[in-house]
């Protein structure tokens, strides 16, 4: 694909937003794409939802709406689009198919998974259930539609608190993330019964770590998500989702800031925040990086990678997204 001028035209304006993030020779290899993508979507009535941790050509070259879980779970049901592209991971894709089952969503790349969802089946739930009968299931979105399905009510990081507290309940089964589950439980009286999953991202950042770039960095904030070890978000200075950090961010304008987190939270809103100092010891996810911009042409020129659920999954699934939604922030 050419960087001609026609296309350095169209996309120059997204540039001059990105350019202190991305230097101008990866640009040009990334504008013939952001041209024919935007074009496409709009011939084809498609709208592109994508996660914070996308990389910055996506979040600021293609997206039409960028977000957290939350966010993109509520957008997904709004849209007004015939196709859904998820520039996310599987468990993001199959969300936004429960909440508007009648729309094609397509995933550029199916191996787009996550840790957390795969730690656990809609089996191990139902032998849960067994074990502890009448205890309510909350399971975080970042779990597959046949967990979803055995779930009373589903969270993210922006609300599993009120959620929990929302059931009013002296114990509840919170699945899959433990670090999530001591996260609740440290902000409630509830007695929380946990699975052992983890994200390999948040799991690779230590108290140490935090605490030495405290040192070295004086008068830093630092902030970081609850899918971190307990011990990081104790010493940090907030904890929130990925659209909490962001916003914190915005509303703060801390000089310097280290953000707990996947990478490219830090590319994406220094755009948007150019006093900010971003200090970058961060991780990559795995798997929300195998979304690319030729994957994402792709899977829109020719409609593969389309979600597919049995209609007795979504009816069912939806129902624990719906009643999160209606609960909300
Ligand atoms: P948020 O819900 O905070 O966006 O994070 C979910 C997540 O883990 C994305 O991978
Ligand atoms: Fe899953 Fe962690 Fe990647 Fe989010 S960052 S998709 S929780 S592995």
């Amino acid at each position: 694909m050419e960087y001609t001028q026609e296309v350095k035209k169209t996309t120059d304006p997204i540039y001059q937003k990105i350019s202190k993030v991305m230097p101008e020779i990866e640009w040009s290899v990334h504008a013939p794409y952001i041209h024919k993508i935007n074009k496409l979507k709009k011939d084809k009535n498609a709208v592109i939802l994508a996660h914070n941790y996308q990389t910055p050509e996506i979040y600021h070259g293609i997206a039409d709406f960028s977000a957290d879980s939350l966010a993109l779970a509520v957008e997904a049901s709004k849209t007004s689009a015939d196709i859904i592209v998820m520039a996310g991971v599987h468990f993001m894709a199959e969300t936004a198919k429960l909440m508007s089952p009648n729309k094609k969503v397509l995933l550029p790349d199916m191996k787009a998974g996550c840790s957390l969802s795969s730690s656990i089946t809609g089996k191990d739930v139902r032998l849960l259930k067994e074990k502890y009968p009448g205890v309510p299931v909350v399971s975080y979105v970042n779990t597959s539609a046949d967990v979803k399905a055995e779930t009373d009510v589903c969270c993210t990081s922006a609300n599993a608190v009120k959620i929990v507290k929302s059931l009013d309940v002296k114990k509840v089964i919170f699945l899959p993330d433990d670090y999530l589950a001591k996260y609740v439980a440290s902000q409630t009286d509830v007695e929380i019964i946990s699975w052992k999953g983890i994200c390999i991202v948040h799991d690779q950042f230590n108290e140490n770590e935090i605490n030495n770039i405290r040192k070295t960095n004086p008068g830093i904030k630092i902030i970081a998500h609850p899918e971190c070890p307990p011990e990081v978000i104790k010493a940090s200075d907030f904890a929130g989702s990925t659209s909490g950090m962001i916003n914190y961010v915005r509303d703060n304008q801390p000089k310097k800031v280290m953000m707990v987190t996947e990478c490219s939270m830090s590319d994406n809103i220094q755009v948007e925040n150019p006093n900010v100092e971003f200090i970058r010891p961060c991780n990559m996810c795995p798997h929300m990086k195998k979304i690319t911009l030729p994957k994402i042409l792709n899977c829109l020129e020719n409609e593969t990678g389309e979600i597919i659920m049995d209609k007795k999954t979504i009816n069912k699934a939806r129902l624990s997204v719906e009643k999160m939604v209606a609960i909300g922030r």
